[in-house]
C-alpha cells in the first residue's frame, strides 16, 4: 500500500506553519521526520507532523525500559520526566452524551476516552513510517496496571488515562488479572528486545539475515515500533504474551469493547499482510474514541484507515 507522503507533506508543513503561527493550538506532542498523522476529512486545520523543536518534544536521552513478556531482568528504570499536569480524573465533568454505556461511573475519564483534540493521535509508526532515534513524548505517565512484579510503564497522558478506565470496565465485566506488560519503549531498549531476540534465534541455528527476517515479524525494528510513541500497550494475563490469549474471555472482551476507550487492536489476524506483523490479541494502541469507533465499524487497521482518510 502506498501512502502520499509528497501530498502529505505539502500538507504537514503548512499545518505546522500554523500551529506556529496561533498560540490557541494545543501541544503537538509529535516530532519525526517521518511519523505519518492525518487529519479526519470533516476537520479543517489539521495537525500534523510538527520540526524537532517544537513545544513538546523532548529529543534527550531517552529512558531504557523494556518489554519483559519474554524476558526476565531487572527493570529498575528511573521513571522519564514529564511536563505534564495532571488533571484529577474524579473532578471532570462528562463531555459526550452520547457516549457508550459502562457499568462503572467512567465520567471522569470522557475527556481522556473521546479528547478534544480529535485528530492528535493518527499517528502511523511502522517499517514505511520509523520515528526518528530521539523522538520521546514529553507526556509521558506511569500507569496504574502495570504487572506487580515489574517496574512502572508509561504512556502518554490521554492513553494512560483512557487504559485506566478500560482496565476499571474490564474488571466490572469479568476480566481477570489482565495487566500492563509494556508500554512506551525508547528506541534503545526496543534495539535490545530486538537484538536479543535475534541472538537468541542464531543460537537456534538461524542465520543472521534468517533470525532477522523471522524477528521482523513479531518485533518492530528499532526506530519501527509505535511503543516508541507512548501510545501502544500490550496487555493480557498470561506469564508471557502469547496467541493462547486470543481464546480466553479475556482477549474477546478487550477486542470487542477496546474503542469505546479510544483503542484499537492493533495487529489483527486477517491483517497481517498490511501491517507486516503477526497477530497480537495483546496489543492495543490509543488513537481516540471517534477514530477508533470508526476504525473498529469498518474492521480496518490502521494503515487502511489511514489511507481511507486521506482518500474521502
Ligand atoms: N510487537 C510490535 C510489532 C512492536 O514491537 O512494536
Ligand atoms: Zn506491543
Amino acid at each position: 500500500m502506498k501512502f502520499n507522503t509528497k501530498a502529505v507533506s505539502s500538507v504537514l508543513a503548512a499545518a505546522t506553519l500554523l500551529s506556529l503561527l496561533c498560540s490557541c493550538e494545543p501541544e503537538i506532542p509529535f516530532s519525526t521526520d517521518s511519523v505519518t498523522q492525518v487529519t479526519a476529512p470533516e476537520i479543517t486545520a489539521p495537525e500534523i507532523t510538527a520540526p524537532e523543536t517544537l513545544p513538546g518534544i523532548d529529543t534527550g536521552d531517552v529512558t531504557t525500559e523494556r518489554e519483559t513478556d519474554t524476558v526476565t531482568e531487572d527493570e529498575t528504570t528511573a521513571p522519564p520526566q514529564t511536563t505534564v499536569t495532571e488533571t484529577d480524573p474524579e473532578t471532570e465533568p462528562a463531555k459526550d452524551p452520547d457516549a457508550p454505556e459502562f457499568k462503572v461511573d467512567l465520567s471522569a475519564y470522557e475527556k481522556y476516552m473521546d479528547p478534544e483534540d480529535r485528530d492528535g493521535y493518527i499517528i502511523l509508526v511502522n517499517p514505511s513510517n520509523p520515528v526518528g532515534k530521539d523522538y520521546k513524548p514529553t507526556d509521558l505517565e506511569p500507569l496504574v496496571d502495570t504487572r506487580p512484579d515489574r517496574s512502572k510503564r508509561y504512556l502518554r497522558l490521554y492513553a494512560a488515562k483512557s487504559l485506566e478506565a478500560f482496565l476499571k470496565e474490564a474488571r466490572a465485566n469479568g476480566c481477570k488479572d489482565v495487566t500492563v506488560t509494556s508500554a512506551y519503549r525508547s528506541y534503545d531498549s526496543q534495539k535490545e528486545i530486538f537484538d536479543g531476540d535475534v541472538k537468541r534465534l542464531m543460537e537456534k541455528g538461524y542465520s543472521e539475515e534468517e533470525a532477522i527476517a523471522i524477528e521482523r515479524k513479531d518485533t518492530a525494528y528499532p526506530g519501527e515500533s509505535e511503543h516508541q510513541t507512548g501510545l501502544a500497550v500490550d496487555m493480557h494475563n498470561l506469564g508471557a504474551a502469547s496467541q493462547k490469549f486470543a481464546d480466553t474471555f479475556e482477549a474477546k472482551w478487550l477486542a470487542e469493547n477496546c474503542w469505546k476507550f479510544g483503542f484499537i487492536l492493533r495487529y489483527m489476524p486477517d491483517k497481517e499482510d498490511i501491517t507486516t506483523y503477526v497477530y497480537e490479541p495483546w496489543h492495543f494502541r490509543y488513537v481516540g474514541r471517534y477514530h477508533a469507533k470508526r476504525i473498529y465499524d469498518m474492521h480496518m487497521c490502521l494503515e487502511e484507515y489511514i489511507e481511507y482518510l486521506a482518500n474521502n
